[in-house]
């Protein structure tokens, strides 16, 4: 994850303003998108699909459900990544001059909303942002922009009760026992996602002073794995950590600092977000810390956001302002089952 300074930001949107305006206001080559939203032909749809992070499994799947409707609809998708705005202004040029007519994005960086909705208005693109809701200058969620996205506070509140009941079965001494909580509150739904957790657990009568946050700078292995590694040098009496985090890999980073610093598997545990980032460690022989993860819904994030896209494109079906999608406690015990049920894995 990039942390551009907010005069770089500033410069970037600005600089996406004035070249949107310019594309907009050329004159038209053959290829270019049917003006003032007029249907386009049939088979012609084409729509964007950029993602942050395409290295993660999750997006992955947001991409490989989208291709299913692609295929399902009849329409062509074009997939972009990276975890750079600059890639995705670029991106955005890019859709409007291969003649699409919408895009859906997952934005490596909230606070570009206003700039991402500048240049799709200026090329008659239409827009639905997935995963990480859109802010205004004034810092707030732009409501205004059409978002998919989870209940990201029910989901962390249910983290926070998995975790709670699991200290209880397995009988930890609350003396010795505390919260890891590897945030990243740059993000809304991350925040409200560990915020969800942390209210939960304090209300299962965890007291504040032993719930510590790791905060990460960037949002990947490493990145928890060195927030994580700061905490446990910081807590050395601890015995017993229980982990949340705002997704599968922030909580795989904290479980492998763990296993570092030698702590027995069944000694702490860690629940994660997402379910399709954390199979692997699922699948392995041995259980690690890592008890399970609230499987998300990959599906509607890719799947449905195209069948959105295009139905808003083809038929003029406006798709909702705001949809939230739910999710589903996965362990060792039912991970393989439910991941079939929900249609994630065969
Ligand atoms: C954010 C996270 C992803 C995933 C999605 C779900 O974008 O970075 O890992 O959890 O939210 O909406």
């Amino acid at each position: 994850m990039h942390f551009p300074s907010a005069r770089r930001l500033l410069a970037l949107a600005l600089g996406s303003i004035a070249l949107a305006v310019a594309v907009g206001g050329c004159s038209k080559s053959p290829d270019a998108p049917p003006a003032g939203g007029a249907a386009p032909k049939a088979g012609a749809v084409k729509i964007g699909f950029y993602v942050k992070q395409p290295e993660e499994p999750w997006f992955q799947l947001e991409w490989k459900f989208a291709d299913q409707a692609a295929r399902d609809l009849g329409f062509t998708l074009i997939k972009t990544g990276g975890n750079d705005g600059e890639k995705l202004l670029a991106a955005i040029d890019n859709y409007a001059a291969s003649g699409a007519q919408g895009f859906i994005v997952c934005t490596p960086d909230t606070r570009l909303g206003p700039a991402i909705v500048a240049k799709a208005k200026a090329a008659n693109l239409k827009l639905i942002a997935v995963d990480d809701q859109f802010l205004g200058p004034d810092g707030q969620p732009m409501k205004n922009v059409h978002y998919l996205g989870i209940s990201a506070r029910k989901i962390g509140e249910e983290v926070g009760r998995t975790l709670a009941a699991e200290m209880k079965k397995r009988g930890f001494d609350p003396a010795v026992t505390a919260v890891c909580a590897v945030t990243y509150d740059e993000l809304a739904t991350a925040k409200e996602r560990t915020d969800g957790a942390i209210a939960t657990l304090t209300a299962a009568g965890i007291p504040a002073n032993r719930i510590f946050k790791a905060p990460v700078r960037t949002t990947d292995i490493p990145g928890a794995l060195d927030a994580t590694n700061i905490l446990l040098t910081q807590q050395p009496g601890v015995k017993h950590w229980l982990v949340c985090g705002s997704n599968d890999n922030l909580v795989l980073g904290a479980v492998r600092a763990l296993e570092g610093r030698g702590f027995a598997p069944e000694s702490c545990v860690a629940v994660g977000i997402n379910g399709t980032d954390c199979i692997v460690e699922l699948e392995k022989a041995k259980p690690t810390s890592f008890f399970g993860s609230m499987l998300l819904q990959p599906k509607a994030h890719g799947y449905q956001t195209a069948q959105m896209m295009y139905k808003w494109i083809k038929d003029g079906v406006e798709p909702p302002l705001d949809t939230r999608t739910v999710g589903i406690l996965i362990t060792r015990e039912n991970f393989r089952q439910v991941l079939k049920e929900q249609g994630v894995r065969e």
